[in-house]
């Protein structure tokens, strides 16, 4: 084994956290694990983790669940592909591999949502493959520990770091070591204020030396984000019931509910609302009010929504959802947060 995959072993050993799915070579759990640590840092995925598990304790379960109970159980992770992929694999698993997992990476690559990274990680952790994992963690130390240049949001960086982690992999334990390299990167090698004065690699870390810590990983200047500007129409009758709609085309959000949507390519104040063809007709003739003046900008990662929202009362048709009901609706964290203020 080399010395640096040795270090990383001895360092793992010693400083590893207790966590759950530590506990276990099952599938079914690491695969879960894994799914929601992409995009998730542990303390927040965590309780998610728990919850969903005693929800679904086995694939199984998870495959003969309800998609809105499983984006519900999820609501709040964001990344609802994540959610829709998970449900999709599990009932692949059930229906085409008798509920066994597929044990290798080139069969659990081909499965819905499951990429590279995370064939890698059930691959190894599961079943001893040795398949590096390469996430944000890994390109952070490898990156600085060997003072690597490639910009890791370029296809030929990619492959410079995936083929710099495979040559290191300890091959006796190709699981215990895709998780060290990832725990040292999440405790140690940290983004912004790294550990170097106590780490193991001070005397090998070629960017330490260099004085190029903070310039490693190297990336590309990112896409502009992408503006979009939501109108959010809030309706409720003299019932106090309100209206829910599925996103069921293919956009942020695909399968949450909403409150019925305008959106525009810019900016649209009140009276242009009330006048926009996709303005419902119910809404005419109803009492408005803008829930806040100033526009609610919620990001996401290529993307910021500007949105207002208004509630309409008075609506005569009567609506289809109670507003008690409302919460057992999975919705878009925009829509939670707005919620959480409203608090009808
Ligand atoms: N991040 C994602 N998966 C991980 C794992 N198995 N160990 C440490 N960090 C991780």
């Amino acid at each position: 084994m080399n010395r640096f995959s040795t270090k990383l072993l001895a360092w793992y050993e010693e400083h590893k956290r207790d966590l759950p799915w530590r506990q276990t070579r099952e599938p079914y759990v690491v695969w879960l694990s894994e799914i929601i640590l992409q995009q998730t840092r542990v303390a927040q995925g965590l309780p998610y983790f728990e919850r969903f598990l005693s929800a679904y304790p086995t694939v199984k379960d998870l495959a003969n669940a309800n998609e809105d109970a499983v984006f519900k159980h999820w609501q709040g992770l964001g990344y609802y592909s994540r959610a829709r992929n998970l449900h999709k694999t599990a009932k692949r698993i059930t229906e085409q591999y008798k509920g066994f997992f597929p044990n290798t990476y080139n069969e659990l690559v081909k499965l819905p949502g499951i990429g590279p990274y995370t064939a890698s990680a059930i691959s190894s952790i599961c079943f001893d493959e040795v398949r590096a994992v390469v996430d944000g963690n890994v390109y952070r130390v490898l990156a600085r520990h060997f003072d690597v240049e490639s910009p890791i949001n370029q296809p030929k960086g990619v492959k410079v770091f995936q083929e710099l982690a495979q040559n290191l992999i300890a091959t006796s334990s190709p699981g215990e070591y895709n998780q060290a390299i990832m725990e040292f990167g999440a405790l140690h090698c940290t983004p912004k204020t790294p550990h170097c004065s106590s780490c193991p690699f001070a005397d090998s870390c070629l960017a330490l030396a260099q004085g190029n810590i903070a310039a490693r990983p190297q990336k590309l200047k990112a896409n502009p984000v992408r503006k979009r500007h939501f109108h959010y129409l809030i309706p409720l009758d003299s019932y106090n019931n309100t209206l829910l709609t599925k996103r069921t085309h293919k956009d942020i959000w695909q399968g949450l509910y909403e409150f019925p949507l305008v959106e525009a390519p810019h900016h649209l104040s009140e009276e242009d609302l009330r006048a926009h063809p996709n303005t419902p007709t119910w809404a005419h003739k109803a009492v408005w009010s803008k829930f806040q003046e100033k526009a609610i900008i919620h990001k996401l990662s290529h993307q910021a929504l500007h949105t207002h929202f208004y509630i309409l009362e008075n609506i005569e048709e009567e609506l289809s959802v109670p507003w008690a009901t409302v919460s057992d609706y999975a919705v878009p964290r925009l829509i939670e947060r707005f919620l959480d203020k409203f608090n009808r």
